[in-house]
């Protein structure tokens, strides 16, 4: 059997509750229709976790592994929303949201897809995709967000920032730092604890702008996409 993919959708492309949204879904069905290998799907928290997280601060929660916790609660929810659409949409998917990445793993043996969240306090859900992948022996970790490549600096604070096409997984490092979890909800391009253990076990990632379907496919389908390709060396 070909080896599965894993994708991470970042919760800012599911947006808020609306038409974009339902247009969005669609899209993602009719495209992961078309791939023909399994896919195991790690939906992050977006607006919801950040809400959530923000409140619960505010009213005087600073405990790291409480606040993440409530991020987690959020991508579950956005996991069962997007794992809802997509058996509506008639696609083969495992019925269950898997709370850890070995029950992801085995449900992908029996499904076309599986869609989870998140796992345990500690990191995000671009460390699960990447757990996943590992533990599922995919290809390759593809994350979807909401900028089209990674950049060589903070492209929020730095209008020098340059997209990246091609890069090593030790230059990513580079970048992201080194693998710690820094705050409950906050957000590097991708959570270097996920890019060490993409290291550690010589996982490729690839990072592309969500939201941009082509570019979607073409990664899905391992065709050349417009993005960044984060190779072993
Ligand atoms: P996300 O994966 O959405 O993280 O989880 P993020 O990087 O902050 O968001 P994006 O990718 O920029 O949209 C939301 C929060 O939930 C907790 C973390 O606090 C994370 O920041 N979380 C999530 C965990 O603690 N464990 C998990 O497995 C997943």
């Amino acid at each position: 059997m070909a080896a599965p993919l894993v994708l991470a959708l970042g919760g800012s492309l599911l947006g808020s509750a609306g038409s974009e949204r339902d247009a969005w879904l669609t899209a993602l069905a009719e495209l992961l229709e078309a791939v023909e290998v399994s896919i195991g799907i790690v939906v992050g928290g977006g607006v919801a976790a950040r809400e959530a997280i923000d409140q619960a601060k505010r009213d005087g929660e600073n405990d790291l592994a409480a606040l993440d916790e409530i991020g987690i609660t959020a991508t579950r929810m956005n996991a069962a929303m997007v794992a809802q659409f997509l058996q509506n949409a008639g696609l083969d998917v495992c019925a269950e949201i898997p709370h850890d990445v070995e029950s992801s793993a085995r449900g992908l043996v029996e499904h076309s897809l599986v869609v989870m969240g998140g796992t345990r306090p500690g990191h995000t859900t671009d460390n699960v995709a990447i757990c996943l992948a590992i533990e599922a022996k995919a290809a390759r970790c593809l994350i979807a967000t909401n900028v089209g490549h990674v950049y060589s600096s903070d492209p929020r604070v730095d209008s020098g920032a340059l997209p990246i096409e091609y890069m090593t997984l030790s230059e990513l490092q580079d970048i992201v730092g080194p693998p710690v979890h820094g705050q409950a909800g906050g957000s590097a391009v991708i959570d270097p604890i996920g890019v060490q253990a993409a290291i550690d076990n010589n996982l490729p990632l690839s990072v592309l702008d969500g939201r941009e379907m082509e570019r979607m496919a073409n990664a899905l389908g391992g065709k050349p996409f417009i993005g960044t390709s984060i190779e072993v060396e």
